[in-house]
């Protein structure tokens, strides 16, 4: 495929090189386009002996091939990497004024743009209201890793490896499944994030259980199902077939999502057991009870003058997501499994140490972790809120990705790393 490979001018575009080199040599055809402060970290040299073609910033050269034009007309894929505050501003704003900003706007293919900034230049309300703009449009937009910046400093504002932007591109189009030519399936608007799911089956559980203790009394938990919904709405709008298991929630369920409503804990894990098979994705959003009363009358409980109050015995249930993993470890190998955790730090360990060692216990392949308690009213920003912070954690090993906003943009984090590890499976 033709690939377009702009580069902004920051730190990492010595990064982009490599991201050069894993498209030439899985067999793509690469145009690089940095921007002119770009060449001031990597020079046209290096592009142009990577690549094997002439390097050009602006769009008075070789102004007979009319490249302006040409470049995003011709490409099957644009990635950036690294796209600057300034580059995401000027193409938030439709600008033109070099040849990259030019092919952007050309571009009807997949486009995938790889943030790398200082923390405050990403976290600016300028910036991520540009980044706002051009997911609304359909441009795919990365987040950026989290982790040590260019000085001694460290946050969200690193590039992500080559290899997980390499991956997240060919997922943009359709992973490996380029016809034997190497042409991808074409046309506009195809492979874009929209349909970065497309043909692959989610199965999300969502919202609180609630365990009986007679017909008309329960212990619930306060999960509002919010961000298990949003989850599945994200799922939906990149092309996937949506299951949504759903104990109690306070949000209706996402029109095209096909819903199992479940009450107790009991109910909802044989309804995931049920939906797994065949399944490609299994999300554990709900707060399913660790523990359900011993036993449940079969009439209601009355207060009576004449006998003790009753005490109410408890036992375990089972851990639902322990069982998915240990099923579909026996079955069907390639399915991919996410946990969600709620953690606070102590004396002992962070939260986040917490949160690695239940990912080992647990399993499954991602925890979306929420740091809950980070303030008083930690536990309150969570539950029934519309918003969220998370980390993702993988158990590879992959850097833990931070994302923050409304549950529906958290959604959409977790969403693409979840159609980047199904791409970095199928490429293994
Ligand atoms: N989960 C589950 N079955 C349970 C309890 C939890 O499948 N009986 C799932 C949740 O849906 C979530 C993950 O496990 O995806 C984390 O749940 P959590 O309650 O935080 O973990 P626990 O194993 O209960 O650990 P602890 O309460 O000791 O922190």
């Amino acid at each position: 495929m033709r690939v377009v490979l702009g580069v902004g001018g920051g730190i990492a575009a010595y990064k982009a090189a490599l991201l050069l080199r894993l498209f030439t040599e899985a067999g793509h055809s690469v145009t690089a386009v940095p921007t002119e402060a770009a060449l001031s970290f990597v020079g046209k040299a290096t592009w142009e002996a990577l690549s094997g073609k002439p390097v050009r910033t602006d769009v008075f050269e070789a102004v007979e091939t009319v490249n302006h034009v040409r470049l995003g007309h011709e490409a099957d894929l644009v990635v950036v990497a690294p796209a600057t505050a300034d580059l995401l501003a000027r193409a938030a704003g439709g600008h033109a004024d070099d040849l990259l900003t030019n092919t952007l706007l050309m571009a009807h293919c997949p486009v995938l743009l790889a943030p790398a900034m200082h923390t405050e230049m990403w976290r600016h309300p300028a910036t991520q209201a540009n980044v706002a703009l051009l997911r609304e449009r359909g441009v795919h937009v990365l987040d950026p890793a989290v982790g040590r910046l260019t000085g001694a400093d460290s946050g969200p504002g690193r590039l992500p490896e080559p290899e997980e932007i390499f991956s997240a591109a060919l997922a943009l189009v359709g992973g490996p499944s380029a016809d034997d030519a190497g042409h991808l399936p074409g046309g506009p608007g195809t492979g874009r994030p929209s349909d970065s799911l497309a043909g692959r089956r989610v199965v999300v559980s969502a919202g609180g259980t609630r365990e009986p203790l007679d017909p008309v009394r329960f212990l619930g938990n306060r999960s509002s199902g919010k961000q298990g919904a949003a989850l599945a709405r994200a799922a939906l709008a990149a092309g996937a077939d949506v299951t949504l298991v759903a104990a109690h929630m306070d949000v209706p369920p996402p029109e095209g999502a096909r819903v199992v409503s479940v009450g107790s804990a009991l109910e909802l894990r044989e309804a995931m057991l049920a939906e797994a098979p065949g399944a490609d994705v299994l999300v554990m959003a709900a707060a399913v009870a660790d523990f359900r009363p011993s036993e449940q009358q079969a009439s209601k409980i009355k207060k009576r003058d004449d006998a003790a109050d009753p005490i109410i015995t408890l036992v375990r249930n089972p851990d639902v997501l322990v069982e998915l993993v240990q099923r579909r470890n026996a079955a069907q190998p390639g399915q991919l499994i996410v946990g969600f955790a709620a953690e606070t730090g102590d004396d002992a360990s962070s939260a986040f140490d917490y949160g690695m060692a239940k990912l080992a216990r647990k399993g499954c392949e991602l925890l979306v972790l929420n740091e809950v308690g980070a303030d008083a009213a930690g536990s309150e920003r969570v539950f029934g809120q519309d918003s969220n912070a998370v980390l993702i954690l993988a158990r590879d090993g992959g850097e833990p990705e931070h994302a923050a906003g409304s549950k529906d943009e958290v959604a959409a984090a977790v969403v693409r790393r979840i159609t980047r590890e199904l791409a970095a499976r199928a490429t293994q």
